[in-house]
């Protein structure tokens, strides 16, 4: 057989080792890998010397803003900056307008990602107080999963109740989707800021005393029993502080099927940047106070916390520095800089390239049931695969990034590591830092590959579907 493509000379890296190591590909997949010796002829090589070979990160949440605002992002603009940021698969939000509510909309969006992307997609579809009849043609017209907005962020989309939330849990379980909560409690957050706003701050401290971290705390802690009662699959969006670990810890020792994700913001920014940012910086969850960076990694480390993600979350430069921090847009650009922001740290010591890789491929493969063909560099498994120079220092200049969003807090931060080509199913999405034009529209939707255990729903004799109905022997009338 002649390969498509063999790559020489690389470091090979995977969740478990990294070794030197060609890498075979045909038809989108990997063939071998192995001794340079041992690979087939092939019609092309590149010679990684230097380079490291890393499954592309899976990024499980970025807001691609498409259909719906243009002027912060599109599929195209959106998935080029995954593709430079060493990012093959990435998940997208459905607080799109309208939002990704029904199995119209779901298609609609479908046909535009497939027609514009440069990497491989997943679709979430929002789970909310009146999408839940959806939810069976949203799963049939192909979610990676759903959305659950428990607190209000940049949409304008209602958190629901939590009666709405069990029945919503209930719903989801049998299905096996996973639900992604923001897991932030509404109506401490509304409280609070209309108190702060009549207090007169304006200020962009103001945005972090609106939601200290017991409003995760309380949402992880109710999330985590619903879950339980009902048997659901959940993940944790967006930790942002210490405090939420806890009953993450407790959740996942009880048994629940949860996960949870941290984002560069967590790790590398702190209350004491709002002076220097102002709203560049708000986001939600906001950044928090700095004691609550070690335990984040500490979680990281031990594994309690799954998976790092970005939120990329795009918008323009002047909705990003208006004066009064309640109308500037929360989130910012990442899904370019989280790969070099957490290299950087890998090149201090602080975490081994083998752990970078279970944070951003092989973890958010296993949560969403997408091993074995995302995640992993072996036989068999598509040829998803970023070409990093470990040894390359720049620096981030938001002039420079692919997304349309060109305003971030990572502006002028000093990286070690750059993706210098990333494959996609065995095409180069960007080769030599350059964009491939011919590969857009060669992603394609990943909801089709998942192979999770099955569902396991609970108390299905109690769900709303169940007692609508009343039993024979209920009593009168
Ligand atoms: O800051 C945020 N921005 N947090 C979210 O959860 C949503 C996001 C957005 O869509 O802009
Ligand atoms: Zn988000």
């Amino acid at each position: 057989m002649i390969a498509d493509l063999v790559i020489d000379n690389a470091i090979v890296v995977t969740h478990e080792a990294a070794f030197p190591a060609s890498v075979a590909i045909h038809e989108g997949k990997i063939l071998a890998v192995g001794a340079k010796d041992s690979m087939p002829a092939a019609r092309e090589t590149l010679d990684a010397a230097g380079l490291h070979l890393m499954p592309g990160a899976i990024d499980v949440h970025v807001h691609f803003r498409d259909p719906g605002y243009p002027n912060k992002e599109d599929w195209a603009s959106g998935t080029a900056a995954a593709a430079f940021g060493g990012v093959t698969t990435v998940f997208d939000m459905p607080n799109t307008i309208p939002p990704t509510a029904n199995a119209q909309i779901l298609a609609d969006k479908h046909a535009i990602a497939s027609a514009k992307a440069y990497v491989d997609y997943g679709l979430y579809g929002l789970l909310g107080e009146n999408t839940i009849e959806h939810v069976p043609d949203l799963v049939a017209g192909g979610v990676i999963g759903f959305k659950l907005y428990m607190g209000n962020t940049f949409g304008a989309i209602p958190s629901p109740s939590t009666g709405a939330m069990l029945e919503a849990f209930e719903v989801v379980a049998p299905t096996g989707k996973r639900v992604s909560l923001h897991a932030e409690t509404n109506s401490i957050m509304e409280r609070r800021q209309e108190r702060l706003t009549q207090a007169g701050r304006t200020d962009a401290l103001a945005h972090l005393a609106a939601r200290p971290a017991v409003v995760a705390v309380e949402a992880v802690a109710r999330a985590a029993i619903l879950a339980e009662w009902t048997g659901a699959r959940i993940h944790v969006l967006h930790i942002s502080s210490a405090a939420e670990l806890k009953p993450l810890a407790d959740a996942k020792a009880r048994g629940v099927d949860i996960t949870g994700e941290t984002c560069p913001q967590y790790l590398f920014l702190s209350a004491d940047d709002y002076g220097r940012l102002g709203g560049i910086i708000r986001v939600n969850p906001p950044v928090r106070e700095a004691e609550n960076q070690q335990p984040i990694w500490d979680a990281l480390q031990s594994g309690l916390i799954d998976m790092i993600a970005t939120d990329h979350a795009p918008h323009t430069p002047e909705e990003k520095t208006r004066a009064n921090i309640w109308s500037v847009d929360c989130g910012f650009p990442g899904v370019e800089t989280q790969r070099p922001a957490m290299l950087t740290e890998v090149a201090k010591g602080r975490a081994s390239l083998t752990d970078y890789v279970r944070w951003s491929s092989f973890n958010p493969a296993r949560a969403w049931g997408l091993l074995p063909h995302k995640g992993v560099i072996q036989p068999g498994a598509d040829a998803d695969i970023a070409l990093v120079d470990l040894s390359a220092r720049w620096s981030v200049d938001d002039a420079k990034i692919q997304s349309r969003s060109r305003i971030s807090p990572w502006h002028g931060r000093d990286m070690c590591g750059l993706p210098i080509h990333t494959l996609v199913r065995g095409r180069f999405a960007m080769k030599h830092r350059t964009l491939v034009e011919e590969t857009r529209g060669w992603g394609r939707s990943v909801h089709a590959i998942q192979a999770m255990p099955e569902p396991q729903p609970l108390h299905t004799d109690q769900t709303m579907q169940a007692v609508l109905q009343a039993p024979a022997g209920a009593g009168a009338r």
